[in-house]
């Protein structure tokens, strides 16, 4: 939730700064800003809306030509999404302009005590008041950095802070606590950004910051040090993916783009995970074999789509290692009292690496002695770095919104966790291990073959655009593809729409069918226990009551039929690994329905990705 980015070197700061923001708007669009020193004056920029809004005022009236900039793309949480609230915010002087992602809890407390003093603050947002605080500093006779050590002692709650001083040219400085912040290292400049596709076109080696620390960036230097002035080692990295990922490449959307790359993503999620001695191997995990062995239970805690990709986990980690999982949400996790100790494996899924409610999880969870391990899609993010151990998973650059590939590698990783487990337990055989690995192996080629019936659902969906309600029926690992196909919805078409466990409609919700309401049904294979059929009788039942019904069910599968108004044709494959096609498309419906109903689908209204406040 917001982005940010910083700038010192040759090129013109505006350029580099508003080129960041248009690769971080997806983290928020309420509003845009920059600032930039040059000649010893502050020139501020700052719009409400999207950062196009900004970047037309740019157009008619260019800031001055500085090197040394700061920017911002805005989530609101303090103050409605107007141009007075929009980042950067100065200090009475207008000697220094900061921007802020995270929430100053004490930010009141804090202007009150200055407001005394005649300060007079122009915003209704907590930023403004560090803004003051650091200019306040600085007047004082201390540089940037101290200034910002200073102010950093005074806060409570999340913040990643960029600041700049008109009479400091050439050097910007940032802080973070519990929020994002990355270095990008150029040659002869430099660049901060709340992720690396701030600046993946000038850079793809990187700094990660830890919690509680400073950067002080010049042209030709990066020091950090702690909020306390104690100099630092930050961790180093290379970014394994360029600019073209970052880019739509001849997609209307960042999410169509990130839809047709998920056979890539699975696959790349795959390699190299098995060893010469035909083990499978999480070389990453850093968990001890004793450790896996000791396990009583695994929680698994996410949010969201992640949170759905961890119910399947349970399924999975249950049926090939026989331990217990639990899956919550992380928002609800600790304040819940729950009962984890050093026998407790937590496993942490985030696409970002950012989510606030994920992160404070896995701090109560260590807090209580258990072991986290982060399933995470982003390098140098703070859930991998705060947990023991990490699988990451190889989706690339996730920028719509609406996260897909990142849950179908979500996906993956959690299979290749469970998997792993029981290879170390012993609770499956070393070639029952080698064909389920197969069948993953065969995936790519699997989701390529629904990806090839995109346009079928396209029309299917266009032909839902005065549609105000979908139902969305699983079972199994079906039921979280119907929690996950309904969320993509709501979140992109802002239909109603809601998952169900196709046994559970008959107990309240099978109230809703009416006439012609349409029913998405994920009909699991065929063939295992009694699932199948119960799906049937489910189907039978909302069809009765005069659903409309679109059913997901396997090639070859002709006793459903019948029952299906529309019929969409999945791969045959193992019933654990179905959500990794029966997903997609669900996300192709969404994705269409919402184009064809001219919303933004990659920056749907009210979100914004990596939600870094609690
Ligand atoms: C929905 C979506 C969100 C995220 C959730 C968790 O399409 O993207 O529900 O899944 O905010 O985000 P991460 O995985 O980054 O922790």
């Amino acid at each position: 939730m917001c982005g940010i980015v910083g700038y010192v070197g040759p090129q013109r700061a505006q350029d580099v700064v508003v080129d960041g923001l248009r690769r971080l708007e997806y983290r928020g669009y309420d509003s845009a800003g920059v600032a930039v020193v040059h000649d010893g004056v502050l020139a501020v920029a700052k719009r409400s809306g999207k950062l196009a809004n900004l970047e037309k005022v740019l157009a008619d009236k260019p800031l001055p030509p500085a090197t040394t900039g700061i920017g911002h793309t805005r989530w609101a949480t303090h103050g409605p999404p107007n141009d007075a609230n929009a980042h950067p915010h100065t200090g009475g002087a207008r000697r220094v302009a900061l921007v802020h992602n995270g929430i100053i809890e004490n930010y009141a407390e804090l202007r009150d005590r200055i407001e005394a003093d005649d300060h007079v603050f122009l915003s209704e947002t907590d930023t403004e008041i560090a803004a003051h605080l650091v200019e306040l500093q600085v007047q004082s006779g201390v540089d940037l950095q101290v200034a910002m050590q200073r102010v950093c002692q005074q806060l409570d709650g999340a913040f990643t802070l960029v600041a700049v001083d008109a009479e400091d040219p050439g050097r910007v400085v940032a802080a973070r606590r519990n929020s994002p912040l990355v270095v990008g290292l150029g040659e002869g400049e430099n660049f901060l950004g709340s992720d690396v596709a701030a600046f993946i076109e000038h850079t793809r080696e990187a700094l990660e910051l830890g919690q509680d620390q400073i950067v002080t960036i010049t042209a030709d230097e990066v020091t950090v040090t702690d909020f306390w002035g104690s100099p630092v080692e930050p961790t180093r990295f290379h970014v394994d993916w360029d600019l073209s990922a970052a880019e739509k490449d001849g997609h209307d959307w960042f999410m169509r783009k990130e839809i047709f790359e998920q056979p890539r993503a699975v696959a790349d999620s795959l390699i190299g995970r098995r060893g010469v001695n035909g083990l499978l191997q999480l070389d990453e995990m850093r968990l001890a074999d004793e450790e896996i062995r000791d396990l009583d239970k695994i929680i698994v805690i996410a949010c969201g789509t992640s949170f759905y990709a961890g119910m399947v986990a349970k399924y999975a980690i249950e049926h090939w290692t026989r331990t217990p999982v639990e899956v919550e949400l992380a928002s609800e996790f600790r304040y819940r009292d729950p009962i984890v100790d050093n026998t407790t494996l937590v496993v942490a899924i985030s696409q970002s690496g950012e989510t606030a409610d994920t992160l404070q999880a896995i701090r109560h969870a260590k807090s209580q002695g258990a072991k986290v391990l982060a399933i995470c899609n982003t390098n140098g993010s703070s859930i991998p770095r705060e947990s023991d151990a990490v699988i990451y998973t190889h989706a690339g650059p996730e920028i719509g919104v609406a996260s897909t590939k990142g849950f179908l590698t979500q996906l993956v990783a959690c299979y290749l966790l469970a998997l792993y487990v029981a290879q170390v337990k012993g609770t499956r055989y070393g070639d029952e291990i080698d064909e389920i690995m197969g069948q993953l192996e065969a995936m790519p080629d699997h989701i390529d073959t629904v990806l090839t019936r995109a346009d079928s659902i396209y029309e299917l969906a266009r032909a839902h655009v005065a549609t105000r309600s979908v139902l969305f029926l699983g079972r199994h690992a079906g039921y979280p593809v119907a929690l996950e196909g309904a969320l993509k919805l709501k979140e992109l078409a802002y239909i109603h729409a809601e998952g169900f466990a196709a046994g559970e409609l008959k107990h309240g919700p099978i109230a809703l069918i009416e006439e012609g309401l349409p029913v998405l049904c994920v009909v699991p294979p065929r063939g295992r226990d009694q699932l199948h059929a119960k799906m049937l009788g489910g189907i039978q039942e909302v069809r009765a009551r005069g659903a409309r019904t679109i059913c997901l069910a396997e090639e070859g599968d002709h006793t459903i039929e019948p029952y299906a108004d529309d019929l969409i044709r999945l791969p045959q494959v193992p019933v654990l690994l179905q959500p990794l096609v029966a997903i997609i498309p669900l996300q192709l419906f969404a994705c269409e329905l919402a184009t064809a109903l001219g919303h933004d689908v990659d920056q749907p209204r009210n979100l914004a990705k990596s939600v870094t406040v609690e």
